[in-house]
């Protein structure tokens, strides 16, 4: 088998989650989640599929030790419901005893995709920062920064991690590269293993929540991390969680208004979008479907709501009804729309809270 590279700045597509564990050695998360304080969906069901080292943050949260949840967001665009899946993690984590570090990639925006600084920030207070807020952020124990302000002893570990790599490995590791995209990685990696650093109170476990594409980055933080032996630094771990799929199949795009719902998407649009685009796995006419019933696994309304509705029964009723044909399509898709615009109108409702809060998370 040839090697498989991920491209973290390209778009990645993966259609069989089981092999992409195999072929990038991601441990499958099995029955760690289970004795954790606080259960979420998202594991039991599968959403977030697999992890490594995550063992070392189970372990913090049983001992009541400290530990540290990281990630970072690109601030390209608006934010959408599959943009969700990440930030409710983070949310979890907190809610587990995590400390957290947003950052808010504005460095790794302007080498790789010319956004502005200015654009950058614009676009983390009122897309991102906001509706992280309105879902639940809370600010104790929250460090949001951008990279372009990080600490010096951040500044200086993305340019130290130069001499703990070779440039054989980043060929190996990301395929192509650019002295942007080197740049870029660097920094990440140091947003990574920064909160072990001494003024931020030394080594401790650091789980970093991300979807598959980002895998190239986890990687390389973990090798530096072992390599820097004057740091002292814990490998650090990491979550992959499942894309939610576009609305009419396939990839969900920020630049495709209608492959997603945006957060600020107002009721009748999200009516409009799903019953108009969802793909479903109905049948072509109503006796065959009531005889032959639908296909929950290739059907959007379905997948999404297995991201949405919490409860575990009536998802399963869900499911059976449909695969039964007693449910049918436009049925199926009703309960989707209601349960998204409930969802929003309250998330709406707290983002303008949210607003107010924003200028305790930027100092
Ligand atoms: N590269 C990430 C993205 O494209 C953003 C990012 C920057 C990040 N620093 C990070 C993610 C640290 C996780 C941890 O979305």
């Amino acid at each position: 088998m040839t090697k498989q590279i991920l491209d973290p700045w390209g778009s990645i597509n993966v259609k069989d989650y089981n092999l992409a564990m195999k072929q990038f050695g991601i441990s499958d998360l099995g029955n760690l989640h289970k004795n954790l304080p606080l259960k979420h969906h998202y594991f039991s069901r599968g959403i977030i599929f697999g992890h490594k080292d995550f063992n070392k943050i189970t372990e913090s949260i049983k001992n009541k030790k400290p530990f540290v949840m990281i990630t970072g967001l690109m601030p390209s665009g608006i934010l959408h419901i599959g943009h969700k899946i990440v930030v409710d993690t983070i949310i979890h984590l907190q809610k587990l005893g995590a400390e957290c570090y947003i950052t808010v990639a504005d460095i790794e925006a302007y080498l790789t995709r010319n956004i502005s600084r200015e654009q950058a920030r614009k676009t983390a207070i009122d897309q991102y920062l906001t509706n992280y807020i309105a879902l639940g952020l809370k600010k104790k124990k929250t460090k949001f920064y951008f990279q372009s302000k990080g600490s010096t002893e951040y500044n200086n570990l993305s340019k130290y991690v130069a001499k703990k790599t070779t440039f054989n490995e980043l060929k190996s590791i990301y395929g192509d590269l650019t002295p942007q995209k080197i740049t870029s990685a660097f920094t990440q990696v140091a947003d990574i293993l920064h909160p072990q650093l001494k003024e931020n109170g030394g080594p401790k476990p650091v789980v970093v929540p991300v979807g598959l594409d980002q895998l190239p980055h986890i990687n390389l933080a973990r090798d530096i991390a072992s390599r820097f032996k004057e740091l002292k630094l814990i490998q650090p771990s990491a979550l992959f969680n499942k894309l939610l799929p576009g609305l009419k199949g396939g990839k969900m795009s920020s630049s495709d208004p209608i492959s997603h719902i945006a957060l600020t998407d107002p009721p009748k649009t999200v009516e409009n979008k799903i019953r108009k685009y969802a793909f479903s796995g109905g049948k072509e006419t109503l006796k065959e479907h009531r005889e032959k019933g639908g296909n929950p696994d290739i059907d959007i309304s379905y997948q999404w709501l297995t991201y949405f509705e919490e409860s575990d029964e009536k998802l399963k009723k869900i499911h059976d009804d449909y695969k039964s044909g007693k449910l049918l399509t436009s049925e199926l898709k009703q309960i989707l729309i209601d349960k998204l615009n409930k969802f929003l109108k309250n998330h709406q409702k707290n983002r303008e809270k949210a607003k107010k809060q924003v200028s305790k998370f930027l100092n």
